[in-house]
């Protein structure tokens, strides 16, 4: 929990009233979901921030794009190149804990300067959120707020016009990075499901919704809530290639009137 210590909003040493950063939720990708407050934040701020990866244009900014003031100082924070080290490998972990540490530092220059700074997040922030690695680093020095999003899963159920849950029905939300066996387990042992992260996971996916039953069931998202989202069938899929912005639903079927 942030809790606010009062004493955070002034460096006591130069009596500078200390900025503050929002984690701001834009939304799963449809500008026009983006919520008022996260639109009105983004327009006041003087210093945004957001996530890349390396060469590619920040999601977050572009879902965030027609309401960036003019004037208004930008902040990118370019992932490291870890795409040949595995996820789990220390090497991996350290590359991202310097990246994160270095991020933190760039943003607590401004707030300590009284600068308030708008890190712009896809989605909601606190799920699966780059911000928390931030938050984590900073909250004890400086204040934060959070302002909540539509989550990327809320807006594929809803393009897909797919009932989430129903009744009594278990959601289980999973990272399709877990090994195969974890996948299929998690997957028997829900009523429905959305298995996110699915990059170069989604064969393996397959074999785990296999496993669990649930292959008939299984919808795929692309995008979803953008111009160019793409929702089908999972059997109707031909190849096992998955963009960043993919993920799979499995709709509640659950007890109803
Ligand atoms: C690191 S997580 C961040 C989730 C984000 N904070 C949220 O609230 O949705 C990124 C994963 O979310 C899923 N995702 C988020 N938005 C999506 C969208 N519009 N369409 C499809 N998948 C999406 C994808 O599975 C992607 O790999």
């Amino acid at each position: 929990m942030n809790i606010v210590d009062p004493n955070l909003h002034v460096d006591r040493e130069s009596r500078i009233t200390l900025g503050v950063l929002r984690g701001v939720g834009l939304g799963p990708g449809d500008p026009e979901l983006m919520t008022l407050r996260a639109a009105r934040q983004v327009s006041e701020a003087k210093i945004v921030a957001y996530f890349s990866k390396r060469g590619k244009p920040s999601h977050a900014r572009a879902i965030a794009a027609r309401f960036i003031a003019k004037d208004c100082a930008e902040l990118p924070l370019t992932y490291p190149l870890t795409t040949e080290i595995p996820f789990d490998h220390p090497d991996y972990v350290a590359a991202l804990a310097a990246f994160y540490e270095e991020s933190a530092e760039r943003l607590a220059l401004h707030l300590s300067l009284g600068r308030d700074v708008a890190l712009l997040c896809e989605g909601d922030p606190m799920l699966y959120g780059s911000f928390m690695h931030l938050q984590t680093r900073l909250s004890s020095r400086f204040s934060v707020e959070v302002c909540a999003g539509v989550s990327g899963m809320s807006g594929c159920f809803a393009s897909a016009r797919q009932p989430m849950t129903w009744g009594d029905d278990v959601l289980t939300v999973i990272p399709a990075t877990l090994p195969r066996e974890a996948l299929a387990m998690r997957l028997a042992a829900t009523d429905a499901a959305v298995v996110m992260k699915l990059g170069g996971n989604l064969g393996k996916l397959r074999l785990a919704l296999q496993d669990a039953k649930l292959t008939e069931r299984a919808i795929y998202v692309e995008r979803g809530t953008m111009a160019d989202e793409k929702i089908m069938r999972l059997t109707d899929k031909r190849d096992d290639d998955a963009p960043y912005f993919a993920l799979v639903l499995v709709p509640g079927d659950g007890r109803r009137p």
